[in-house]
Parts: C-alpha cells; structure tokens; sequence
C-alpha cells in the first residue's frame, strides 16, 4: 500500500542540478540572469512567506557556484549526474530520513511562480488531504511542456512529455506547471518505482502521476488564473522574452508609485532599483543594480546608470555613472562618464564629454566642458577649463590632485600629481602644473609667446632671391 499520513508540516526541495543544455552554456542555467538577478533567486523569493520545515535545493551541474550564490539558508543534495527530475528529486530522500510531512517540488527555472500562489496550492493540497497535487495551466502555445491527460470523468491520469507525446497528444493545450507537493512517503515509494523507459532515457519526476494513478491514487490539481507563473526557461529565447516580462513588471511597479517612463519598450530597469516620486525616465535608458535615484530627477535619454544614489533633481542626459554618489541638483552630460568612486556634491554641472574617476566634487564646481578628472579632490565653487587634464598616472602609481574651494582654472591645463591648488587659485590657460600653487595666487606655467616681426615679409624676399 502506497501512502502515509497527511501531516501539517512541509518541505520544500527545488531541482536545481540539470545541465540546461538548451542553453547552450558554461554557466548552469539557474544563474543566468533577469532584470539582473538569477533564475533561481526568484524562486527562492517565492518561499519567502511560507512556513517551511526544511529547505533543500538539488545541486549538480555547476553544483559550487549554485550553493555560493545561496549560501548556507539551503540544505543541498547533490545530484552527480543528471538522469532527470524524478532521480533529481530522489536525492534529497537522505536529507528527509526524519521529516514526515508533505513535500513541495519546485522547479529551479520557473521564475514567475508567485507567492500568492504557492500559498493557494499549498492550503489546496493540505484542505483536501492528497497524497499528490499538481499544478497546471493551460497554454495558446503548449510547445516544450509535459502534457497533462485526462480520463473521460475528467480526472489526470497522466503527464506525457513533449519528446514522447503521440498523434492527437500534441494539441491538448493544459500543461505541467513544474510545480508538484507530495505526502513524502508517498513521494520515495513511487521516485524508486521510476524508470528511464522512454525517448530521452530520463527519470521522469513527471511519471510519477501514472504511477500513482495505477495504484489507485487520485491527483489533486489547480489550474493556474494566469498562466505566465509557469513559463519555464530553457533557452536563450526564453531567457529574452521573460527578461522582457519582468522588466515590464518592473515599471509598471514604479509608474503606479509616481515615476514617469516615456518609452517602456527602450527603458530597462533592473528589480533592486529604487526610484522616487515624479523622476521621468527617457527612452534608451537602464539602471542596474542597487541604483537608488531620487525625486523629480530627468534621467536619460541614452543614459546607463549602475548600482550609482542620485538625489533629488538631478539631470542626466546621455552619460554613464558607475559606483558613483551624486547629491541634489546635479547636471551631467551630454557624454559623460562617472567611474566608480566618485562623489558629486550639490550644485554641480559636469558637462559634455567629461570623464570622472575616483573624485570629489565640491558643491557648485564645474567641469563643463572636455576633462578628465581622476583622483581628484575638488573643493566648492571650483572652475574647471576646457580640456583640463589630472594627470594622476606615473606609469607605476595614481597620484591625488587637490584644488581647493574657488580655484579657477584655464582652459587646456594639464595638472601633472601629486599636486595641489591653493584656495582661490588661478591658472592661466594651457598652463601644465607640476608645482602646488599658494592661495590666491595666478600660475601661469607655459612658455612665453614671441613675436618675430615681419616673418612673411622676410621669407618672401628670400625665396624671390
Ligand atoms: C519539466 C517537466 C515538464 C514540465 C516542465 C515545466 C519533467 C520530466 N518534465 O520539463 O512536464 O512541463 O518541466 O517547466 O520533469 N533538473 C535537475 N536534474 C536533472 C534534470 C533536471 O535538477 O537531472 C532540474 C533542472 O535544473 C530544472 C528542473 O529540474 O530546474 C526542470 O528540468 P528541465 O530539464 O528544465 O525540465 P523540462 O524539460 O522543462
Ligand atoms: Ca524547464
């Protein structure tokens, strides 16, 4: 007799370990990525609100990079080789020795299962007391996934994979969601009844619902309302068009909160970004990582803003910024680029084609036009010249260059560091600076201008000659 008690208590065991061939890959195909968070993340995401008796994801393909992404929240099985999802789901038995309860499977590549849902199926499987309950939805394009066949009183009776579905078999459109809970001694009596009998030579995890339906043992079932939980990831086709999904999830999230995107199709934002009230985002933008981007700011268009905090007000307009921390009213660009480390107090214009590495930037300053400023520490009020360079590089070591608050500087100055310019210092234009400057004081270091008088006149009666 198959079965055992319906216990209150639950598991959770992902499948994690398959090589995701269909990817085409190095990386295992649970760590590609999402709106700039791996597959798997999403689905760890989903049991965030459940009360879960163990945690155990099934590791294999790439097994050490997986557990370094989750670290020590999981328990792991580790699955050697990859003989399919129903040999994938039987190594956690060692890890299950002591647990009676119910088990839930959850697949490691499908990321849009929410939590509401799992909460649904969860009570669903608990209220009607199964010993196994799927979950389904029913697809326009049912192409790649297991087929769920009923008999003629409606009931399942079977998951037939795409690879082995005969004539007739391929329109039925209701498919395997991927999603399954198991009373748990149901779950290893049928796993070891399992065989590799069929066109891909696997363990299907899927066979178990024949199995079960053989020996007597109804499935519970919910159908999905909305069937985009289940899209499952295989490919890089499947990777683009659920990167296209989330990313529009994401900004209908922040429009409804206040923020305005002209063009969702040419905007992508990635989900641990935080933007305030009344910022308008321009077309041909991304924000990545932890960027967290203040009120009334105007970002873009063409603009790539990376794990960088914006206040409020400020302006970018096709440029990029990395690591970088810019404070209120702030206006960068066109073409600009703020490498990582930069700080950007209040007030400050960087301007066209600017390149910031590792500078303060004083309130007020302004590098309007043509510069590099690295390793830079610039005091308030500061004027920067056209074409101004740090020359912070020996070949061997960076160097600081300090220019204190009022320091106004010529256009087309090299400043050769470590070197510093004193409160309210002036340099004339093409000035290379290799000496501090005292305060208040002009340097002018170029060399001086000679006029030779009637140069044409002369060396036009030489050539008459
Ligand atoms: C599986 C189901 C299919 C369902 C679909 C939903 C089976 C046999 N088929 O197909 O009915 O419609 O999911 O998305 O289960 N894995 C392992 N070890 C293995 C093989 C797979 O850990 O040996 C993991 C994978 O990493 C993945 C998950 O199990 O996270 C599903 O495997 P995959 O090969 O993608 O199954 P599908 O062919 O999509
Ligand atoms: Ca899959």
């Amino acid at each position: 007799m198959i079965g055992g008690k319906i216990m209150k208590n639950t598991a959770v065991v992902i499948m994690a370990g398959g090589k995701g061939n269909r990817m085409n890959s190095d990386l295992p195909k649970v760590l590609h990525k999402i709106a700039g968070k791996p597959i798997l993340n999403y689905v760890l995401e989903t049991l965030s609100e459940l009360t879960l008796n163990k945690k155990i994801v099934i590791v294999g393909h790439g097994a050490d990079s997986v557990k370094s992404l989750i670290g020590n929240d999981m328990e792991y099985a580790v699955q050697s080789v990859q003989l399919g999802t129903g040999h994938a789901v039987l190594q956690s038995k060692e890890l299950l020795t002591s647990f009676n309860g119910n088990v839930l499977i959850l697949s490691g590549d499908v990321p849009f299962l929410t939590n509401h849902t799992l909460k649904k199926f969860l009570n669903y499987h608990r209220g009607h007391q199964h010993s196994c309950s799927i979950i389904s939805a029913i697809l326009e394009h049912p192409a790649g996934y297991g087929r769920i066949i009923r008999n003629d009183k409606g009931k399942i009776t079977k998951i037939v994979e795409e690879a082995d579905l005969c004539n007739g078999q391929k329109e039925i459109n209701e498919v395997n969601a991927g999603i399954y809970c198991f009373e748990k001694n149901t779950l290893f009596q049928i796993l070891e009844k399992i065989t590799p009998n069929n066109k891909q030579k696997e363990y299907y995890l899927t066979d178990a619902i024949r199995i079960l339906m053989e020996e007597g043992i109804e499935i519970g079932n919910i159908i999905l309302e909305d069937y985009s939980e289940m899209l499952g990831i295989n490919t890089r086709v499947d990777l683009a068009s659920a990167a296209q999904r989330k990313n529009q999830q994401i900004l209908h999230r922040l429009m409804m909160k206040g923020v305005t995107i002209i063009d969702p199709a040419s905007t992508f934002i990635e989900e641990t970004v935080q933007i305030k009230r009344d910022t308008t985002v321009y077309p041909f933008t991304i924000v990545q990582d932890h960027s967290k981007i203040g009120s009334h700011c105007e970002i873009g268009p063409n603009s790539h803003i990376i794990n960088s905090r914006l206040g409020n007000e400020v302006k970018v307009w096709s440029s990029v910024i990395e690591e970088c921390e810019i404070k209120d009213h702030v206006k960068i660009g066109p073409y600009s680029h703020l490498r990582p480390g930069t700080i950007v107090q209040q007030n400050v214009k960087i301007g066209n084609f600017v390149e910031v590495k590792k500078s303060i930037i004083g309130k007020g300053s302004k590098a309007s036009h043509l510069t590099y400023l690295g390793d830079a520490q610039l005091g308030k009020n500061v004027n920067i010249g056209a074409g101004t360079i740090t020359c912070n590089y020996d070949g061997r070591n960076k160097h600081a260059t300090i220019i204190e608050d009022n320091v106004f500087i010529g256009s087309n100055n090299a400043l050769v560091a470590p070197v510093k310019l004193g409160k309210g210092s002036y340099t004339g234009a093409g000035s290379t600076i290799t000496e501090d400057i005292p305060e208040d004081s002009l340097a002018i270091a170029r060399s001086r201008q000679k006029n030779i008088l009637n140069w044409k006149k002369n060396k036009n009666t030489k050539s008459e000659q």
